[in-house]
This record gives structure tokens, C-alpha cells and sequence, in this order.
């Protein structure tokens, strides 16, 4: 049963309280120099329930570097396009690696762990770009997300991307070394630049729990009542989230906080309540793991308060 909005406004107020002490701990992702740059003192959370209701604290409204969040709705994209195929090319479990890991591809055959690892994500930009050129498949990815949130404001930032593409050696490694067991089909640099340019999409902790909320609510948006994908397919991207969402921290986020849920290193977290709401944090300190330390502790007090972890 949803809880009435009332007590989500309050939990939320509370959390953003409790939060107070905590905000600027971690350390701003600084292997790509544009994000850097940002504010380590920035705090947002947002939750969108699943009759459409958009509760807010902080710094809810502004836009952040979405990163490795924009996997999820890459994937889902993938699956649309080729259904299970997907599997032949990368895997669905948890890697216990790094995100940016490249050790299993060698004993692997080049085949991702998970769709949520950088290899992984790779893979499935290069299966929606299947050809086309770079930008006809970031204009789809970017209608995708405009579509989703409800909201023609959500941008790719070209500054991050140029600086993604500048430092990005360890992404490129990869995808060279997965393009040698012929799983990666079009040239690298095309999906390579798929790829960066979907990480760096800029959307708000508001916009992010919208476009998220389709996982929320079985597949379909409340919002405009079209669905997005089958229940099953929803609760397969939840599984996958839960599973994978955190890279080497998965077990922990599951244990902290119980929702599936997927970090990126601009330190925006995306969760998925099943059947009660979406959830977005953007705190831009990351912990050892490259995920967000405050967001983290926001959401397993969110979700202690509200009881809506899935266990
Ligand atoms: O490719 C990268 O390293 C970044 N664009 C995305 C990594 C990321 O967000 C990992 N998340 N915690």
C-alpha cells in the first residue's frame, strides 16, 4: 500500500534535516575534469509516486552530470531494439569489480558482465547505434529521456562529453579489447562517442525520478498512461538494478537500502520502489566505490523511514 503523500513530504523534510551533517563528505569524481568542477556542498533528492505525485528538497531542480544512471534507460532502449539478443553480447551478473574494470573481459571473450558496467554500457550503445551515425542515435536517447520526464529541457552537455572523450583511455581500452572478440560492431571512436555523450546528459533530480518512475509502476507511466515497457521487462531492468545498480557495492546498496537502484560518478543515484515511487539524489562526494556517499545515506534513511524496501 502506498503510504499518503502527507508522510512522504515529512519523510523526505527529515531526511534532508538529517542529511545536514553530512553534506560535502566524499570526494568529487576528478578523473574527468568537468566534473571536478562541481560543488561538492550540492544536495537534491526528489521522489515521483506512482500516482504522479513530485515531492522535493534541495537542490531538486538543477541539473546534474547523470553518468552512468543513463544506463538504465540506454538498456532499456536496447531491449526494446533487440529484445533477448541482447544476452549473446553481454551478461547479467554482478561483476564484483570495479565499474570501469577490465580484467574478466579476457577470460570472458570479450562479454560484459552486466549492462551497467562501462564495458557493458559500451555494448549496448553500440547496439543502438547498429550502424547509424552517432548523433541519430543520441537524438533518439535524448527524445527518449525528454519523453520519459515529460520535460524538453533535459540536455547533453557538451563540455563534459569533450572532456570524457579527452581522458578517456581505461573506456577506450575497452572497447578496443571487446572490439578484438568482435563484439563491438560498429568503429569505436562512433560508439565511443554514443557513449560519452550519453553519460553526459544533464537532467535534474526531478527530471531523472520522472523518466525513472515507468520502473516504478510495471512498465507504464501513471503519469500519461502509456506504457513504456511489459511488467516483465520492468521487473527484469528493477533486478538487474539491484544486482548490478552499484557495481562492487551492489551488495552493500542492498543491504543499506533495499531498492534497486543505479549510481553515477557525478553522484546522482536513481531508486525504484516498486509500486510506490521513483527516487532521485544527487550528492557529488562519491565513496570508494565511485558511488554517492550522501545519497547513498539519504536513500537507506528514506527507506528505513518510509518501509518501502523491497525485503
Ligand atoms: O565512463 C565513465 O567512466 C563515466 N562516464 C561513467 C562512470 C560512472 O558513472 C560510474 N558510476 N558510478
Amino acid at each position: 500500500m502506498p503510504i499518503a503523500s502527507q508522510p512522504v513530504q515529512d519523510i523526505l523534510h527529515e531526511v534532508y534535516h538529517e542529511m545536514q551533517p553530512h553534506i560535502g563528505e566524499g570526494k568529487v569524481a576528478d578523473y574527468i575534469p568537468a566534473l571536478a568542477r562541481i560543488d561538492p556542498k550540492k544536495f537534491g533528492m526528489a521522489v515521483v509516486t506512482a500516482e504522479g505525485e513530485v515531492f522535493t528538497v534541495g537542490d531538486a531542480a538543477e541539473p546534474f552530470s547523470i553518468q552512468s544512471v543513463s544506463k538504465v534507460f540506454t538498456l532499456t532502449l536496447a531491449l526494446g531494439r533487440i529484445g533477448a539478443g541482447l544476452w549473446s553480447r553481454v551478461g547479467r551478473e554482478p561483476s564484483g569489480t570495479a565499474f570501469n574494470s577490465i580484467v574478466q573481459l579476457e577470460h570472458e571473450h570479450g562479454i560484459p558482465r552486466n549492462p551497467f558496467i562501462n564495458a557493458g554500457a559500451i555494448v549496448v550503445a553500440d547496439v543502438l547505434l547498429a550502424g547509424h551515425q552517432p548523433r541519430e542515435t543520441l537524438g533518439e536517447i535524448l527524445q527518449f529521456f525528454r519523453y520519459l520526464s515529460g520535460d524538453d529541457s533535459v540536455y547533453i552537455d557538451e563540455d563534459v562529453a569533450r572532456s570524457e572523450q579527452a581522458t578517456g583511455f581505461r573506456n577506450a581500452a575497452l572497447a578496443n579489447y571487446m572490439s578484438a572478440f568482435g563484439n563491438i560492431h560498429n568503429p569505436v571512436e562512433k560508439t565511443l562517442g554514443v557513449y560519452y555523450h550519453q553519460c553526459s546528459l544533464a537532467m535534474s533530480c526531478e527530471q531523472l525520478a520522472k523518466a525513472g518512475l515507468f520502473l516504478a509502476n510495471g512498465g507504464r507511466n501513471p503519469v500519461s498512461g502509456l506504457t513504456v515497457v511489459t511488467r516483465e521487462r520492468a521487473r527484469r531492468i528493477n533486478a538487474l538494478m539491484i544486482t548490478c545498480g552499484h557495481y562492487d557495492a551492489s551488495g552493500d546498496f542492498a543491504f543499506r537500502v533495499g531498492l534497486p537502484g543505479k549510481s553515477g560518478v557525478g553522484g546522482g543515484i536513481l531508486a525504484i520502489a516498486p509500486g510506490k515511487a521513483s527516487i532521485a539524489v544527487w550528492s557529488p562526494g562519491l565513496n570508494a566505490n565511485g558511488n554517492s556517499a550522501t545519497g547513498t545515506r539519504a536513500l537507506e534513511l528514506f527507506a528505513k523511514k518510509s518501509g518501502w524496501s523491497v525485503f
